[in-house]
């Protein structure tokens, strides 16, 4: 996966104006890439935050794409978001070696304390919860990732300070 969130950043004070004009000023620096598609949507991700539909159509005519290339490319990837995300994102493991270490207690453990269910923003907008198949840690499942840090052999018990680092 491309790192552009840390060469790009998710610019909270701009404008909209400014963001679009930022992405089409990187977008021409792709124009004959391979597999630039996926290129660009890091991108509009890193500065937007997410990728809402008006955004898939402004970067498919950009591109002289149809919309649904975009947008299957965007719902086919579970990196890429189509609604706002929280500050910090969380994936629990379910991939075969979590999911029989104890993957779903770490899911109702963190619905419990998040308050949201798989999929969802905490209210204060801090932490996105999502279901990751596998983080490559499965010798040391169960394991989570938050943001870009795996952590692994985690237990229900655990998360209570994780989470405390990032509040
Ligand atoms: S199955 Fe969870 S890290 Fe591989």
């Amino acid at each position: 996966m491309l790192d552009v969130k840390s060469s790009i950043c998710s610019c909270e004070q701009e404008t909209d104006e400014q963001k679009y004009t930022k992405l089409a000023e990187l977008m021409k620096q792709y124009k004959n890439r391979e597999g630039r598609l996926i290129q660009v949507l890091h991108m509009a991700q890193a500065i937007f935050g997410y990728l809402p539909l008006e955004l898939q159509r402004y970067i498919a005519q950009s591109m002289e794409k149809p919309l649904s290339e975009v947008s299957g490319v965007v719902t086919f990837y579970s990196f890429f978001a189509t609604q706002p995300r929280g500050k910090h994102v969380i994936r629990v493991c379910l991939g075969t070696a979590c999911y029989v270490r104890g993957g779903k207690k770490i899911i109702s453990r963190l619905q419990e304390m998040l308050g949201v269910e798989v999929g969802g923003t905490t209210k204060d907008g801090l932490f996105t919860f999502e279901v990751a198949r596998c983080i490559g840690a499965c010798g040391l499942a169960p394991a989570i990732m938050i943001d870009d840090v795996v952590y692994k052999q985690v237990n229900p018990d655990k998360l209570e300070n994780i989470l405390a680092k990032y509040k």
